[in-house]
């Protein structure tokens, strides 16, 4: 496929075919993937590919609780899991409440996805140059993110599609002991792909000029 091609229509697809990804497509992907930058080029990029049905069912499952905080600050009209103000949500409680509806389907069943991977990062590698400042931490995750995108690139050119998944990370020392991760090995996320059963062609995304300014923040829009 072309480049921009791939790049405008790589959508999260999250319903698949029953279609298996032979280890010869999923091998070509990786390498293709792995020339992602990490910071320093250190990378402390691994992956886990989950072949067992069981391994993924528990990861599925491990989302769910993150996954119900998503929903129910949805409706309390929040950005989910934003970090800059309180959220109005007993984040517990509803963590924790099972009688929430899953809003996202594959999560109850994993084992049912044709290919799971897990991309996590080890943090003796990471250059964390936002570490001292009083917000949450957005640089690391750029030593990581590029192969993770990668990878559903790679995957799109191969006629299949995927989804970057985060909500792991909401249940990460449990993902850790269950993958055989170290605490210093971050989980950053779970991709789910497959054959899609739809193809979407057409993202909604912003326009540049929506979100692209001249010399400063508040600068006049880009328009080519
Ligand atoms: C950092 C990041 C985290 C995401 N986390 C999740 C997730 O936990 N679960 C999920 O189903 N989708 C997740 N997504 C997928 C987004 O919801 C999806 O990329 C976005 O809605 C655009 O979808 P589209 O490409 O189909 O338009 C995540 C995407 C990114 C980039």
């Amino acid at each position: 496929m072309e480049t921009y091609d791939v790049m405008r229509t790589t959508f999260a697809a999250r319903d698949f075919t029953d279609d298996e990804v032979s280890d010869e497509v999923v091998y070509r992907i990786l390498d293709n993937a792995r020339f992602a930058p990490s910071g320093g080029n250190r990378q402390g990029g691994r992956v886990i590919i989950i072949k067992n049905p069981d391994i993924k069912r528990q990861l599925g499952h491990l989302c769910l609780p993150g996954l119900r905080v998503y929903r129910e600050q949805i409706r309390a009209g929040e950005s989910p899991w934003q970090s800059v103000t309180k959220t109005v949500v007993d984040v517990e409680a509803v963590a924790a409440d099972v009688s929430i509806p899953t809003i996202i389907p594959m999560f109850d069943n994993l084992q049912e996805i044709p290919l799971v991977m897990v991309v996590a990062v080890d943090l003796n590698f990471v250059a964390s140059m936002d570490q001292n400042l009083d917000r949450i931490g957005v640089i690391s995750g750029g030593s990581i993110y590029p192969l993770a995108w990668n990878i559903l690139l790679g995957a799109r050119n191969e006629g299949l599609g995927g989804t970057l998944t985060t909500l792991i990370a909401t249940a990460e020392p449990a993902a850790q002991e269950l993958l055989g991760l170290k605490s210093h090995e971050a989980v950053a996320a779970l991709l789910t792909i497959g054959k899609p059963k739809k193809q979407l062609t057409k993202l909604t995304r912003k326009s540049v000029e929506e979100f692209v300014t001249i010399d400063r923040a508040d600068g006049q829009a880009f328009t080519g």
